[in-house]
């Protein structure tokens, strides 16, 4: 008697093109089911892990993520071979029999946004993203690895005191004739000069676009930066950042590689009764500067849409933009610093600065017309939403249920790195 042959699964493979990523970390965080992993070289996901919820291409800025191949499951890529490729190999036609079987159900992989909703999670950071209502409709990916253009410095100012060892610059870069449409919020990448020790090229990194859309200087085709240099790893050790310190260095007159613009959903909503809560540390001002500015520009054609800022930075001369922002009108803006290396006074972060605001918080999660961002520091993005759970729970709101509305109507943004 003849066996029944055995059936043949083919999955529809989710990969991570290594060309397009800029390695921003999004879809390891974005993942509800840790599927997505990383090396020293390329982000990668895990065939036997993921389930193709698609939790994770949406918030992806460049569109990397949505890459598919579609293999017999038992000659799935591993994960060790994708950290090793350059590129994405090519798709190859499979057998009718897989084609076959495609079409029924071994598809294992395909899921496509059927587990979006389920892979949902409280944890703040694994919900799937989407822009506000009122927001502009962005323009993503324009310019790629394959397809750069090129902008010329025409400005790279010092924002921190001369004295302190924080170096952020404002640098303003110009595209001159060439279109590079963008909104506040969304961010450029640039592609350092050089190579790896390995003789690869660099990466592409990425950088909060810190002006309004309609230019650093109104009506001009620029856009600005707000870049730390890096000096020190994130463990304390000495270690120059290649496109931090390269960006840091550019002089008048340079020409700089870029690629985007990335980011379709950590955008400002366009009605003007709608409120921003911005909480921010160091570089993680650029996208509020961004809004803050288009905001006091609209002012004048009557947004009534209230701001409110926390801001934190060691010092006050390590805090950017610290002078223009002080100069901003109090009935424009109610900003609130927290310094946590003030010689002589306690260590303060934002989330301190929040906890003294509390009464007037909850006020502004009660109502619906706020927008919140938060974005900086990495180690900041559980303690702040930490204490606006606290802040909601101490004033009658379910944060689970607010927490899960906020998202769903894209009023909270997080962007941490
Ligand atoms: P690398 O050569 O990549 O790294 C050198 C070493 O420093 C490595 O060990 C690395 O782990 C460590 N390191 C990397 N970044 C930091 C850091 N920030 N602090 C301490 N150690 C670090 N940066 C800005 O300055 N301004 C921005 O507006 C900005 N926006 C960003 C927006 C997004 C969405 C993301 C994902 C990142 C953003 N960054 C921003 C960070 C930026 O992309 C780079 O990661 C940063 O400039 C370091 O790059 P590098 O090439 O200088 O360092
Ligand atoms: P700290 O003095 O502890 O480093 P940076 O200068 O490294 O970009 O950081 C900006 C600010 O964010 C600093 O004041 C820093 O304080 C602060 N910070 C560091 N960790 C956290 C955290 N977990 N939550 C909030 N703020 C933080």
């Amino acid at each position: 008697m003849n066996m029944p042959a055995a059936p043949i699964e083919v999955i529809k493979q989710h990969l991570i093109d290594p060309e397009i990523c800029i390695r921003c970390n999004t879809c390891e965080e974005t993942c509800p089911i840790d599927a997505i992993t990383h090396d020293e070289n390329n982000y990668v996901v895990k065939a036997d892990v993921c389930n193709g919820c698609m939790a994770c291409i949406a918030p992806c800025p460049t569109g990397a993520i949505d890459s598919w191949r579609t293999v017999f499951k038992a000659q799935a890529y591993g994960i060790e071979e994708q950290f090793g490729w350059d590129e994405l190999p090519p798709d190859r036609p499979i057998g009718e029999a897989a084609t076959a079987s495609l079409q029924g159900s071994l598809v294992t992989a395909l899921g496509a946004g059927e587990g979006a909703t389920d892979a949902e999670d409280l944890t703040h950071t694994r919900t799937a993203m989407v822009p506000p209502w009122s927001a502009a409709k962005p323009y993503v990916n324009l310019y790629t690895h394959k397809g750069p253009v090129t902008a010329t410095v025409v400005g790279n100012y010092r924002l921190t005191d001369a004295s302190t060892d924080s170096d952020i610059r404002h640098i303003v870069l110009d595209f001159g004739a060439i279109p590079f449409p963008v909104l506040e919020g969304q961010s450029i990448g640039i592609l350092p000069p050089g190579m790896t020790r390995d003789g690869k090229p660099h990466h592409a990194r990425q950088y909060s676009i810190a002006s309004p859309r309609n230019g650093e200087r109104p009506g001009y085709n620029n856009l600005s930066l707000t870049v730390k240099r890096v000096t020190h790893d994130h463990e304390g050790n000495v270690a120059a950042g290649v496109c931090s310190n390269y960006l840091c260095d550019l002089r008048k007159g340079d020409v700089v590689t870029v690629i985007g613009p990335f980011g379709s959903t950590f955008l400002m909503p366009n009605h003007p009764h709608s409120h921003l809560l911005m909480i921010c540390t160091g570089t993680g001002s650029a996208p509020m500067r961004a809004m803050t500015e288009y905001r006091r520009r609209r002012r004048l054609e009557g947004a009534t849409g209230k701001l409110m800022l926390f801001f934190g930075a060691r010092t006050k001369d390590e805090l950017p933009y610290f002078g223009p922002l002080m100069n901003l009108p109090k009935d424009f803006i109610d900003t609130n610093l927290a310094f946590s290396r003030t010689p002589g006074q306690p260590k303060r972060y934002v989330q301190d600065a929040m906890r003294e605001r509390a009464a007037d918080l909850a006020q502004w999660l009660k109502d619906d017309q706020t927008h919140i961002y938060v974005c900086g520091l990495r180690g900041m993005e559980e303690g702040v939403l930490q204490v606006l759970q606290e802040i909601a729970q101490g004033n009658g709101l379910v944060w689970p249920a607010l927490w899960t509305r906020l998202k769903r109507e894209g009023r909270l943004h997080v962007e941490t790195y």
